[in-house]
């Protein structure tokens, strides 16, 4: 059985999720119609994947006798200066939601729940893998600079990228 203060830390990350999948796809939308289809159907993946995280925490809870909740969400921003600007929000983001995870981490340890800090180890290499793509994307973005060939290529390849984390379940 889930405390009150532990349900309420998971609801909060619950909406942390959501507005993640809510940026991202807010990001595929601008992307979309700037005519970068890469750099979108990226984003539209990250936001999927979003969801599921969210997901996943919402069976948690229900499944240990709390209840999930769907809370009114943050607006996301919804147009960038430029794509470079774009990748270094996303990077910015997924340190904040790994922040958030440390923080829930260490809830559960204060609060002897050893069963909520088994499941979020799943969060925490999820996190390790999300930032450390957020940032070999941001170097790469770096490295184009202005060059519009290089552009073009890297909206090609980017759509070969996805996070293949160890600590994925095939199954989930
Ligand atoms: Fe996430
Ligand atoms: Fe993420």
């Amino acid at each position: 059985m889930l405390s009150k203060s532990i349900e309420a830390a998971l609801n909060q990350q619950i909406r942390i999720e959501a507005e993640s999948s809510q940026a991202y796809l807010a990001m595929a939308i601008w992307a979309e119609v700037k005519g970068l289809e890469g750099i979108s159907n990226f984003m539209y993946s990250q936001s999927d994947e979003e969801r599921e995280h969210m997901l996943k925490l919402v069976k948690f809870i229900n499944e240990r006798g709390g209840h999930a909740h769907v809370s009114e969400l943050k607006a996301p921003s919804v147009t960038f200066s430029s794509y470079k600007a774009m990748f270094e929000k996303l990077l910015e983001h997924e340190i904040f939601v790994s922040e958030s995870i440390n923080e829930l981490v260490h809830i559960s340890l204060q609060e002897k729940d050893y069963a909520t800090h088994n499941f979020l180890q799943w969060y925490v290499s999820e996190q390790i893998e999300e930032e450390a793509m957020a940032r070999t994307i941001l170097d790469k973005v770096k490295m184009i600079g202005d060059d519009k060939g290089g552009l073009y290529l890297f909206d090609r390849d980017i759509q070969q990228l996805t996070v293949s984390s160890a600590a994925d379940n095939p199954s989930a």
